[in-house]
C-alpha cells in the first residue's frame, strides 16, 4: 500500500484540478470494477454490482492549495487560498503550480517577518524566479492553482507527506476494491472519488444526489491529540482507524457506527471512536442527500492536517481496509 500512497501523494490535484489523481486511480482500478465513469462535475465513480442495499464510499481526490490572484510588474505572484490553508505554514514553503513552475513563499513586512504569526494571505507573495510580469506569465496566469511541493518520507510505519488528506482515503478505497470478494458482497457498491471537498464538500453533494445510496461512508482523515502540548483529543496514531461519532458538520448514523464497531470487535481490528469539534468530510454531504442517507465515516488519525507535513501510521490505513472489507462482505 505504501507505494500506492506515494504515487497518490506525488499527483497534482488541488480542488477543481484533480485530473492527474483521477488518471492514476483509473489505471489502478479499471480492472476491478463493473463500471467506471466520470460524472458531469468530475467525480470518478466505480461501481461493483451486487445485491442488497446500495452503499456509497467516498474519498476526495482534491487537496488544499493556492491560486494566483495577481502578477506584479516585477513578476511576483499574489495568491488566494483554495481550501483551509494554514498561512503560518505557508511562509517559507515551496509551491508547485500547474504546468510545473515552482516558487518560494515569503512575507511582505518591513520589520521581522519571522516573528509574525498567522499572517494575512494578502501579505504573502510567491517568487518563481521571474524578472517581470511578462516572463512570469509564460509560466502562470491569473487563476493558475498550486500545491505544496510534494515530498514523501516513510520511517517504519509512519509516513510524512502533504496531501495525505485525502490521498490516504483514496489509497484505502483502491486497496479495498482490489481485495473485495465479489461473491461475498453484501451491497451494491459505489466507490466515489470525489472532487472539490476542500472548498465545501461539493463533489460528494452532487454524486450522492445522483446515486442516492441507502448507506454512505466517507473515508478521510481526522485530527489527533498525541503530540507535545496539543489540545486534548482522544485520538492517536496507530490505535486503529477511527469510527466517526461526530465532527463539526455531522453526527453519524447510529446504525452505521454500531455496524462498524461490531465488525471491528468481531474481527479483532483495532479501532477508536472519533469525536472532534473541527472540520467535516464528504459524509456531511452524503447524509443530507434528498430525504436523508444513513451515513458514517472511517477516519485515519493524522497529525498536522493541512500542512506540508501531515503524519499518519500506515497500520491505521491497512486496518481501515480490513474494517471496510468486513463491513461489506458477508
Ligand atoms: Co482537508
Ligand atoms: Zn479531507
Amino acid at each position: 500500500m505504501q507505494k500506492l500512497v506515494e504515487k497518490l501523494v506525488y499527483a497534482f490535484g488541488p480542488s477543481s484540478r484533480e485530473e492527474k489523481v483521477k488518471e492514476l486511480i483509473k489505471k489502478e482500478i479499471s480492472k476491478e470494477v463493473d463500471e467506471l465513469y466520470e460524472d458531469k462535475f468530475g467525480n470518478l465513480v466505480a461501481h461493483i454490482k451486487g445485491k442488497g442495499e446500495s452503499l456509497m464510499l467516498a474519498a476526495h481526490m482534491d487537496q488544499i492549495g493556492v491560486i494566483v490572484t495577481d502578477i506584479d510588474k516585477d513578476g511576483f505572484l499574489r495568491i488566494g487560498e483554495v481550501g483551509g490553508l494554514r498561512k503560518t505554514f505557508l511562509v517559507g514553503q515551496k509551491i508547485v503550480f500547474e504546468g510545473g513552475a515552482e516558487g518560494f513563499v515569503f512575507y511582505e513586512d518591513k520589520e521581522m517577518p519571522w516573528e509574525v504569526k498567522e499572517p494575512k494571505i494578502e501579505k504573502l507573495y510567491v517568487d518563481i524566479g521571474a524578472t517581470s510580469r511578462a516572463t512570469a506569465k509564460k509560466l502562470v496566469q491569473i487563476g493558475t492553482e498550486g500545491i505544496y511541493k510534494p515530498t514523501f518520507y516513510i520511517n517504519g510505519t509512519r509516513i510524512i507527506a502533504p496531501a495525505l488528506d485525502d490521498r490516504i482515503g483514496c489509497a484505502i478505497i483502491i486497496q479495498l476494491l482490489k481485495e473485495l470478494k465479489r461473491k461475498r458482497m453484501n451491497y451494491d457498491l459505489y466507490a466515489v472519488f470525489t472532487v472539490q471537498e476542500e472548498i465545501g464538500v461539493k463533489g460528494a453533494k452532487v454524486s450522492s444526489y445522483e446515486i442516492t445510496p441507502d448507506i454512505g461512508i466517507a473515508v478521510d482523515v481526522t485530527s489527533v491529540g498525541d503530540t507535545p502540548e496539543c489540545p486534548k483529543v482522544s485520538l492517536a496514531l496507530e490505535k486503529g482507524p477511527a469510527i466517526k461519532v461526530m465532527d463539526r458538520g455531522m453526527i453519524s448514523s447510529k446504525k452505521i457506527r454500531e455496524g462498524l464497531i461490531e465488525k471491528a470487535k468481531k474481527n479483532n481490528i483495532p479501532y477508536q471512536l472519533e469525536v472532534i469539534t473541527e472540520g467535516t468530510t464528504d459524509a456531511y454531504a452524503m447524509q443530507m442527500t434528498k430525504s436523508g442517507v444513513e451515513t458514517g465515516a472511517v477516519s485515519i488519525p493524522t497529525r498536522y492536517i493541512h500542512t506540508p507535513g501531515e503524519v499518519i501510521d500506515i497500520n491505521d490505513a491497512e486496518n481501515a481496509v480490513k474494517l471496510l472489507k468486513n463491513f461489506i462482505e458477508r
